[in-house]
């Protein structure tokens, strides 16, 4: 894995820093914040600028790690119960600038209008009676593996996590496409526009399929597109069969990370698939927290959905 663990002298950057951005802002969802964070960003240490940069632009491995950000437990509080957000602020705000200050450096977060109240900082937290749902908000469910949004040609380029708690170290699942090896033969009908994408759970199931390959990009090191639970199963033969070989040789490579407190995990969206080990939540304000952040790289192949330049909800 890509991975960077922060200096004493980094944090003694970071830490002054995350500072002033929170006495700026009441929040890290308010517009203020985000029309500026990129530019805050260019005050993180070098080291790391240039760490997030490597991963962004040389795509080393699909997957990348910042650890030794210090998290206060008392501080953060109780895991909450539920994503929707105090309206007396968050304790964790400095963590979520953090987390946000990162994500500028790869590009600009979005959210959605009908998740989670649109909001683009998310905490990941099990919900008591979702126990049993295929959401991020369940737990006792696997949540299986998939590319995020990947019904949406505008979907985000990365996801960005942020553990605040774990303490049953449940494990944030992955696969990386650059590890799994490929046949020629089955890489070039993955390739082909034949495999239609649904809308998975979390978004509004009337709009319509799309149809477009699985794999695309260099087929020598190709980025994926793939949520076998919210597609069609292909009529053809030969393309049902590719699709049940990705299956397979995904199932095989599958990892994980257990995210400790202060670890920041970025998941290359076209690289990896990610998904979540079932666990049994508690609900006592101990369970895993997580933040959660989705970023594009290119903020303009959504403008169709989205209200202005700069706002980041899509509609
Ligand atoms: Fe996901």
């Amino acid at each position: 894995m890509h991975s960077h663990e922060l200096a004493g002298e980094e944090l003694g950057v970071i830490r002054p820093l995350v500072e002033e951005v929170a006495s700026l802002h009441a929040s890290v969802e308010e517009a203020a914040f985000l029309e500026n964070v990129s530019t805050y960003a260019q005050e993180l240490p070098r080291r790391l600028r240039a760490f997030l940069n490597v991963f962004r632009l040389t795509e080393p491995s699909g997957v990348c790690l910042i650890s030794g950000y210090p998290v206060d437990d008392a501080k953060v509080g109780k895991t909450p119960p539920h994503w929707r957000k105090e309206s007396d602020g968050s304790n964790a705000m400095e963590e979520e600038i953090f987390l946000n200050l990162c994500g500028a450096l790869l590009g600009d977060a979005i959210a959605w209008s009908h998740q989670r109240d649109g909001l683009i900082c998310q905490d990941l937290v099990p919900i008591e009676g979702h126990e049993s749902k295929m959401l991020g908000s369940g737990s006792e469910l696997e949540l299986v593996w998939h590319t995020e949004d990947a019904r949406y040609s505008y979907r985000g380029d990365y996801i960005g996590l942020m553990c605040l708690r774990n303490l049953d170290a449940v494990p944030t699942t992955f696969a990386l496409i650059d590890e799994v090896r490929l046949d020629p033969e089955r890489v070039e009908v993955l390739f082909e526009p034949r495999f239609v994408f649904r809308p998975d759970p979390s978004h509004p199931s009337d709009s319509e399929g799309e149809k477009a390959p699985v794999l695309f990009g260099n087929p020598g090191s190709p980025y994926i597109r793939f949520d076998p639970y919210s597609m069609d199963r292909p009529e053809s033969r030969e393309a049902r069969s590719a699709m049940d070989y990705l299956i397979r040789m995904i199932d095989d490579n599958m990892t994980g990370a257990a995210l400790l407190p202060g670890e920041c995990l970025f998941i290359d969206n076209y690289k990896a698939v990610h998904g979540r080990s079932s666990f049994k939540a508690r609900f006592d304000g101990t369970d895993r927290w997580l933040k959660r952040i989705n970023v594009a790289r290119d903020l303009r192949k959504s403008r169709a959905m989205r209200k202005a330049p700069a706002s980041r909800v899509i509609f």
